[in-house]
This record gives C-alpha cells, structure tokens and sequence, in this order.
C-alpha cells in the first residue's frame, strides 16, 4: 500500500490506522485522512478579539482511515486507547462516557447544521499529536473529521467554512469558546510557511519559515490545567475591555490609543488589553522583520510575548517559565516564548540549526534541575493542512 506523502512517521501512522481498520472492521478502509497538529510562533490569545495570529501546522498528525455505510450509523474506533464509540447521525448528543467521540459528534452535528447531508461511516482515529500539550490534538481530530466526511459524503466544503464549522463543533457542543486559530491553520496550513491570519476578516498571507533555523517545540510535561475556565474568563475580559473603550474588539485599539486611555480601565482589564493590543503589534512587526530577514527581531518579539502572556495575561505557569528561561540562556537561540492557550503543555523556540542538538541536551537538563520533570523536546518541520493520503 502507497500513501501520497513520504514523511515516515506519517506512513507509520497510516500503516497503523489501515491495519486496525481491517482487524475491527473487516476488509479496507477507502480514504486515509492525515490533519497536522499547529505551533503558534506569535500572536496569543489574540484570535478571539478578531486579532492577529501566525501560526503553522506541524509534521505530527490525526489519522482517520474510513469507509462510508449504507445507513446513518458512525463506528469509532480510538486505536491509541482501544475504545470504541458508536452514534446515529440523526440523534447527536455529546456523551458524557466516551468524551473523546465529543469531536467527531459535534463536527457531524455542525456540518449537518449547516445543511450538509452526511453518510455514515466506519472509522479508526489515531494519530502523534500529543494530547493536552497546547499542540491542538483535538483540532486536529475535528478537521480530520470534517474533512473525512467531505470526502466520503463529497461535499463543497472550503477550507475556511471547515475551519469555522470545527470551531462551532468545539464551541456549541464539546463547549470550548475556543477561537478560529486551531481550526484555520490545520484546514489551511503550507508545508514550510507560517499563514499570518487576520481572524476579523479570516484572510491570510503565506509567511515562509526562514532557512537556517529550526522549529523547536518543548513539552514542558506539565499537563494543562485550569485551562477551560480562565480561558473562558480571560475571553470575558476582553469582551470587558472592548466594551469599555466603546469598540467591537481589541483588535480596533492601537497601542497609542489604549496608551492615551489605559487609565478608564480597571487594573485587570487594563493588563489584559494591554496584552492583546501589543501582541497584535508584535505579530505584525514580526512579520515584517521576517520580510526583512531580522531573526534577531523576530526572536526578541517573541521573548516580548512571553513576558506579555507571563506578567499581564497571566496564563503561563512556573514550568513554562522555567522551559523559556532555560532557552534563553542557550546560545544559537533567537527567541522562546509559550504556546498554547498555556497553563502548561509546550514551548516554541526559534532556535539556528547548528546550535539545535545541543540545545535540545542543555535546556532538557536546565529544565529538569528546575523542575524534576522530564521533557520532550521534538524539532518540527512546517506541514501542509488537512489531506488526503490515500483513496482506494
Ligand atoms: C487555544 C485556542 C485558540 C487560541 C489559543 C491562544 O489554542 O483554541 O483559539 O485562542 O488557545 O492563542
């Protein structure tokens, strides 16, 4: 059996959905679909006040390897768990003993929603993305979803109406108000760029990855928590800011503006805007360092973030601290900040391809002596969106 991409891990993965298929279905699956997981490298908790975000798919995947039924029924079938799931397209609930199948129900319930008919189908879902680290697993699960039904059901369905409808599956019926960024970048992401997003008007602009760097993302193994609800609450903040500055969203206040009138705020709402405002700045002046082949520039915007998301925001935590300060120290390094909504799971790190193996040793070493934890580290390569590997 041929997959269309050579990348290794992912024709592993492949090898392993299409086998499971056969053992707990019977005979083929007809299409394989691989969705990336994301690394933001700026632009945080900015995408739900219309901001700006840059961030890019990444070479770790959700398989789905799946064959359409003659009835409305959908089997489910989580080889990295071993649990099956089953629903009936024409009564979807979420289901409070299987959550993991929350994505898929809620991605089925939004499509039909919009008015797509869907066929039912067998399915085995796998994949290499590591859950709850900020790399968005479960993003990935709802595209590679949506885009499995599109193509058994073949159905007209644009990358952006995908990314939308994914992000209504999360934010309707698993619950997450989640903003468009996950969703966006997995549909639409390119091999070796970054998209610079505008989440107001969800247009994009292809941003290359530049050469001579790598893409270093840390798992501080400090699994996220608290996550839904200050998350959550950090939503309500801005929707507060923004209220009080008499504007649609944060993204319509310049750094000078919230500057002249930072003083109406209240203390916590002030330094909540004041991350998003500056960091739709930083991802902007990032961009054009970029443009210009400023790395340096580039890295330092990202440190800014950091500080942002540590000092105002308030969603880092003492183990994203420590994985960034450990980078920082490190020679060859341009920039490292978190990733994520935080609160644990990952950092990212611009760091110069000949500094990258012994980065990967001291920062791991750094991390643990401040820690006790021991972390993943994993050099990714920017990834092509949602596809399809494979049709019978
Ligand atoms: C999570 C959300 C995104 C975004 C980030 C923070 O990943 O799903 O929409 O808000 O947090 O930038």
């Amino acid at each position: 059996m041929t997959f269309a991409d050579a990348d290794p891990r992912l024709q592993g993965l492949a090898t392993r959905v299409t086998d499971a298929f056969a053992r707990e279905f019977g005979g083929d699956a007809t299409i394989v679909v691989a969705a990336p997981g994301r690394v933001n490298l700026i632009g945080e908790h900015t995408d739900y006040s219309d901001g700006f975000v840059l961030p890019a798919a990444i070479d770790r995947h959700i398989v789905i390897a799946a064959r359409p039924r003659a009835d409305r029924t959908v089997q489910l079938y989580a080889a990295d768990m071993r649990e099956s799931a089953q629903f009936d397209l024409d009564d979807l609930r979420p289901d409070t003993n299987r959550r993991w199948s929350n994505y898929e129900r809620g991605v089925a319930w939004a499509l039909q929603g919009a008015g797509y008919t869907l066929q039912g189908m067998d399915a085995v879902v796998a994949g290499d993305v590591p859950v709850a680290s900020g790399l968005s697993s479960s993003a990935a699960i709802e595209v590679a979803t949506a885009f499995t039904f599109q193509t058994l059901s073949d159905l007209d369905l644009d990358g952006v109406e995908r990314a939308l409808l994914c992000q209504k599956a999360e934010n309707e019926f698993v619950g997450m108000r989640c903003g468009i960024m996950d969703q966006y970048i997995i549909s639409l992401g390119r091999r070796d760029h970054a998209l610079l997003i505008d989440c107001r008007s969800l247009d994009y602009e292809l941003v290359p990855v530049p050469a001579g760097v790598s893409l270093v993302i840390c798992d501080t193994q400090k699994r996220r928590g608290l996550v839904d609800s200050e998350y959550n609450t950090r939503r309500n903040e801005c929707e507060a800011g923004a209220r009080a500055l008499g504007v649609p969203a944060l993204r319509d206040v310049s750094v000078a503006t919230f500057e002249a009138r930072q003083d109406e705020l209240a203390p916590v709402t002030r330094k909540r805007c004041r991350h998003v405002i500056t960091e739709n700045q930083r991802v902007l002046d990032a961009v054009d360092a970029l443009g210009r082949d400023d790395l340096q520039r580039f890295g330092e915007l990202m440190n800014a973030s950091h500080v942002s998301l540590r000092d105002d925001y308030e969603v880092s935590c003492a183990e994203l601290d420590a994985m960034v300060e450990a980078a920082w120290r490190q020679p060859g390094v341009l920039g490292a900040r978190m990733t994520g909504a935080g609160f644990g799971g990952c950092t990212v790190n611009l760091v110069q391809d000949e500094a990258t193996e012994a980065f990967q040793h001291s920062v791991a070493r750094e991390y643990t002596d401040a820690t006790g934890l021991e972390p993943r580290i994993y050099v990714c390569a920017a990834e092509d969106g949602v596809r399809l590997l494979r049709r019978a």
